[in-house]
C-alpha cells in the first residue's frame, strides 16, 4: 500500500560548516595556517560547499584567528564553495573585501551582557553597527548572514525570551541579513526551549529566513536539530569533530558535529551532499593536529570499525 503521508522534514539541508572559524577560535595553542587550509581543503574534498573560513575581529581578542587575511589569499577557492567570515564592524568588513571573501556574517546577541562581552557594545549599538556594514556589503556585492547569540539562554542573565529573539531577528532581516542563524552560544536548550522558540519565530519570519546553530554542552543539539527540521529549517550550522566554542562563553562545548548531523540526516533520508566517510577522516585529521579528542560520536564509532 502506497504511504500518502508527507514527510514533516525537508527534501534537503545546507550544512554550514563553521569549524574552520567557530571550531578552531577557542583553541588553546595556536593552529598553524597550513593546518587551517589543510581543513578546508579536506571539507571542500567531502562534498560541504558552505565553509565559515575565518573571522575579521581584533587580533588580540581572539588570537586564532588572527591570520584570517593570510588564510584568505593562501585559500586554494572552488567555483562551487562560499567561504565565509565573520565581520563585526566595518573595519572587519573592509578586511573581508580586501581578500575577497564571499559572504560575511554579522553576530549579535539577545542579551545585553553577552553582546557586551562579546563586541563591547549594546545590542542597540550593534544594529547600527551593522548599517554600514550591510550598505557597505551590498554595494560590494557580498551576501550578509546574521547571526544571535544566546537564543536559548545567556551564561551571564540565563533565561532569554522567544519574544526578545523574534525582535531581534527581524530587524536583522530587515536591515537586509539574507538569513538569521539562532545560535544556542552555551549549548543549554532543550527540544521544549527549542519548540517554544521555533513556534514563535517561524510563523513570523518563515523557516526559510533562518538557520541554527547549536552547541552541545549537555548533549541536546541533535534533539534540537530534528525539532528544526519539524518546523521546516534547512539550514544546518555544524563544526566537524564538535570543535568549537566562544572565548566570551564560559564554559560552552564545540558546536555539534557536523559528522552526527549527517549521520542524523541519512537516518531521515535528507539529502545533504555530503560523504561521510571523507568527512570523518577530516575531523580525525584535525583532532590529530590539535592532539585533541574527537567529540563526533559517529566519527568515534566508525573509527574504531577500522
Ligand atoms: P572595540 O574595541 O569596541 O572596537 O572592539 P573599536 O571600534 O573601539 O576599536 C578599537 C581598536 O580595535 C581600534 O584600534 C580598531 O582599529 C581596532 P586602535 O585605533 O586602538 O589601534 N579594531 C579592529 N581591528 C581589527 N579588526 C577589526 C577591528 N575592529 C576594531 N574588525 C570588536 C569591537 C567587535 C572588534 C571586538 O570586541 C572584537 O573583536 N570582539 C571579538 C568578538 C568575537 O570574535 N567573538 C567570537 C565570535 S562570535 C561567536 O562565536 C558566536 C557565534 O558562533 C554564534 C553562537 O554560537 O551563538 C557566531
Ligand atoms: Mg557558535
Amino acid at each position: 500500500m502506497t504511504d500518502h503521508r508527507s514527510s514533516p522534514y525537508p527534501k534537503r539541508v545546507r550544512l554550514i560548516e563553521v569549524g574552520p572559524r567557530d571550531g578552531l577560535q577557542n583553541e588553546p595553542t595556536p593552529v598553524p595556517l597550513h593546518a587551517k587550509l589543510r581543513l578546508l581543503e579536506d571539507l571542500a574534498n567531502a562534498g560541504l560547499n558552505y565553509l565559515e573560513a575565518g573571522s575579521f575581529v581584533h587580533p588580540t581578542r581572539v588570537p586564532q584567528m588572527a591570520d584570517s587575511d593570510q588564510l584568505f589569499q593562501q585559500l586554494q577557492r572552488r567555483a562551487n564553495i562560499t567561504y565565509a567570515a565573520l565581520t563585526p564592524n566595518l573595519k572587519g568588513l573592509e578586511r573581508a573585501l580586501a581578500v575577497d571573501a564571499d559572504e560575511v556574517a554579522l553576530f549579535a546577541a539577545a542579551s545585553e551582557t553577552f553582546s557586551q562581552k562579546n563586541i563591547n557594545c549594546s545590542i542597540a549599538e550593534s544594529l547600527q553597527r551593522f548599517e554600514p556594514v550591510i550598505s557597505a556589503a551590498a554595494a560590494a556585492g557580498v551576501p550578509v548572514r546574521g547571526y544571535i547569540s544566546c537564543v536559548l539562554g545567556c551564561p551571564y542573565e540565563g533565561e532569554v525570551s522567544p519574544d526578545r529573539v523574534a525582535e531581534l531577528a527581524e530587524k536583522l532581516l530587515r536591515m537586509g541579513c539574507r538569513e538569521v542563524s539562532l545560535g544556542d552560544t552555551i549549548g543549554v536548550g532543550t527540544a521544549g526551549d527549542t519548540e517554544r522558540l521555533l513556534e514563535r519565530l517561524v510563523p513570523q519570519l518563515g523557516a526559510d529566513a533562518l538557520a541554527v546553530h547549536f552547541h552541545d554542552t549537555y548533549g541536546q543539539a541533535l534533539a534540537n536539530i530534528l525539532v528544526a527540521l519539524r518546523h521546516g529549517i534547512a539550514t544546518i550550522d555544524a563544526a566537524v569533530a564538535g570543535l568549537g566554542g566562544c572565548p566570551f562563553a564560559p564554559g560552552a562545548a564545540g558546536n555539534v558535529a557536523t559528522e552526527d548531523v549527517v549521520y542524523l540526516l541519512n537516518g531521515l533520508g535528507i539529502q545533504h551532499g555530503v560523504d561521510l566517510d571523507r568527512l570523518v577522516a577530516a575531523g580525525d585529521r584535525i583532532c590529530h593536529t590539535l592532539q585533541r579528542p574527537n567529540a563526533s560520536r559517529v566519527a568515534r564509532a566508525l573509527l574504531a570499525q577500522r
